[in-house]
């Protein structure tokens, strides 16, 4: 095994090289805002995988994902905090808290945010369309890019349907955002993480999760349903 030691955005990486598996993983500091169902699934899948996961939240003695704390690599810290220390950012809170929550990460530049959120029957940020565009307005790192949000936060949990993982979508302009989002939705179980494109599709990542919510609540197939997009 291979550790090398990498600067980006003035945070340290360590890449670990795992010869013997011919694979790699790029070890991440990972802010999480929004402890609930969606942060909780991948807190957990991203510190088993070996990140740093830092849960940033408004009361440190009392939220929600408190048993988060007894997984591996994991601290609570208020919001700026967690923001401060990590190199990633993921956003898992209700859509109608993106602008404040937005504006309560402090300096986020050359951070990456990964936007989970998803505006749902019009409860969302108030003047934007979709949660991605709320949180560019309102902080100063332009690498904003949307994933996570196109499946029930039960399919983070496990990924395995009968032997296939189900795959996961990434949209927005900044590269270096994608490509962390695709090695964290590897990370997390996903097969693969299409890249959907960019900030212009932000709008239809939010109706493709509401195509997800349409299937599994309002058509009654229940939760355990899941996208695996079929090539040849
Ligand atoms: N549920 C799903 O299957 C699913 C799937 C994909 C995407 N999403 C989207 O993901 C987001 C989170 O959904 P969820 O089901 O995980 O919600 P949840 O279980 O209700 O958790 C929400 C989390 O957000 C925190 N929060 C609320 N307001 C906040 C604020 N102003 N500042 C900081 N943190 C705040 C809560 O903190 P406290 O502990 O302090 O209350 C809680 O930890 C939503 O936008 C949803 O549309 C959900």
């Amino acid at each position: 095994m291979l550790l090398l030691s990498l600067t980006c955005s003035g945070q340290q990486i360590v890449r670990v090289l795992n010869t013997s598996q011919t694979n790699h993983l790029i070890i991440m500091q990972i802010a999480i805002i929004g402890t609930g169902n969606v942060g909780g699934a991948l807190a957990t899948k991203w510190a088993n995988a070996g990140h740093t996961i830092l849960l940033g939240t408004q009361d440190t003695s009392s939220f929600k994902g408190k048993h988060l704390l007894s997984n591996p690599n994991t601290s609570v810290h208020t919001i700026a905090e967690a923001v401060q220390q990590a190199e990633l950012v993921l956003l898992a809170t209700p859509a109608p808290a993106a602008i404040a929550v937005a504006q309560s990460l402090g300096d986020t530049s050359g951070k990456i945010i990964i936007d989970a959120m998803n505006v749902v029957m019009n409860r969302g940020p108030q003047g934007f369309s979709n949660t991605a565009d709320a949180i560019l307005a309102n902080t100063n790192t332009k690498d904003v890019v949307k994933c996570f949000n196109t499946t029930g936060f039960n399919n983070m949990q496990d990924t395995n349907y009968d032997g296939v993982a189900l795959d996961a979508f990434v949209a927005g302009d900044s590269v270096r955002g994608k490509d962390a989002a695709k090695q964290l939705a590897k990370d997390a179980g996903f097969a693969e993480c299409y890249d959907v494109g960019g900030n212009d599709r932000f709008n239809l990542m939010e109706q493709f999760a509401f195509f997800w919510i349409n299937l599994a609540m309002f058509q009654g197939m229940g939760r355990e349903i899941g996208f695996k997009l079929l090539k040849r």
